[in-house]
């Protein structure tokens, strides 16, 4: 009997204290890795399915400049911040359009984001268009599609002059 477990360092169950401890450690760390894992995956899940609740705010309006800063018949940028900032959104909450001032009462505003696939769309002052960098998506100044894959016009703000300010009204916006 002298090639038993026990002389050679194992217990009569036939698995050592060392590799007892070992495999207790690798089963804890395949479950703590696991789980952090499937919180890897959930996480950014659950946000995008919440995060629309937080967004049903009521649209805000805000101010963009004073109506004598704009003059007619041009088209410029403003910016502005999001009607419904979220309280993690940083400089993500700081948005911005396209402001024309057709006649010295009307004015209209357009934002900024194809409808494609909601990249930031340049107005050409020359050509009098809006034209997407992205995949060549074209705009006429009135926002409608002229070429390019965007499947709809350009989104339009709300725009009012209240005591001499220009204020957009913002609200969430859809890309298709
Ligand atoms: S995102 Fe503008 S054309 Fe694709």
């Amino acid at each position: 009997m002298s090639g038993s477990n026990i002389e050679a360092g194992q217990p009569k169950g036939g698995i050592s204290a060392p590799e007892l401890s070992r495999r207790l450690f690798l089963e804890r760390f395949s479950i703590v890795l696991g789980g952090a894992t499937a919180a890897l995956v959930t996480v950014p899940v659950a946000a995008f399915v919440v995060a629309p609740l937080f967004r049903h705010a009521p649209a805000a309006w805000r101010s963009v400049g004073k109506a004598e800063q704009f003059k007619v018949g041009e088209t410029v940028a403003v910016r502005f911040q999001d009607a419904t900032p979220l309280p993690w959104a940083g400089v993500t909450a700081n948005n911005a359009a396209w402001l024309r001032r057709e006649t010295t009462e009307e004015f209209i505003a357009f934002s900024v984001h194809c409808t494609h696939l909601g990249c930031p769309v340049r107005w050409l002052q020359d050509a009098n268009l809006f034209m997407c960098p992205c995949h060549g998506g074209v705009y006429y100044k009135d926002g409608t599609v002229a070429a390019g894959p965007p499947p709809q016009p350009l989104t339009r703000y709300a725009v009012r002059v209240r005591d001499g300010e220009v204020e957009l009204q913002t609200r969430s916006l859809h890309i298709a």
